[in-house]
């Protein structure tokens, strides 16, 4: 069974159809949303190379490219794909219903 939480953080029609990203709060964490041929996924907001929002990145064939260096992550992975990012984000469960998005909630 399972027993875990989720919690609704958007609906997926706020999720920016010209950037493709969406950045929400979710449990104190700055989480990005993207929407990418109608598959929804979340990372970490926070480059891990500094003090950026990935929401405002480029989102391009399944990566996002951050808006202050250029470091490139896979968005389904979270794995860095070339220079100067060096650490995989955090990406998060997901579950979308009937038109919002819900994210895992941690574990009490
Ligand atoms: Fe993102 Fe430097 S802050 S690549």
């Amino acid at each position: 069974m399972d027993t875990a939480i989720w919690k609704p953080v958007a609906l997926v029609k706020d999720i920016s159809p010209d950037t493709h990203t969406l950045r929400v709060m979710h449990e104190g964490e700055a989480v990005c949303l993207y929407e990418l041929d109608g598959q929804v996924c979340a990372t970490q907001d926070k480059c891990p190379h500094g003090n950026a929002s990935l929401a405002e990145g480029w989102v391009e064939d399944g990566t996002i490219e951050c808006p202050l260096h250029q470091g490139v992550f896979d968005i389904a992975t979270g794995k860095p794909q070339c220079p100067p990012v060096t650490t995989d984000l955090r990406c998060y469960e997901i579950r979308v219903e009937e038109g919002t998005v819900y994210l895992r909630a941690d574990e009490a």
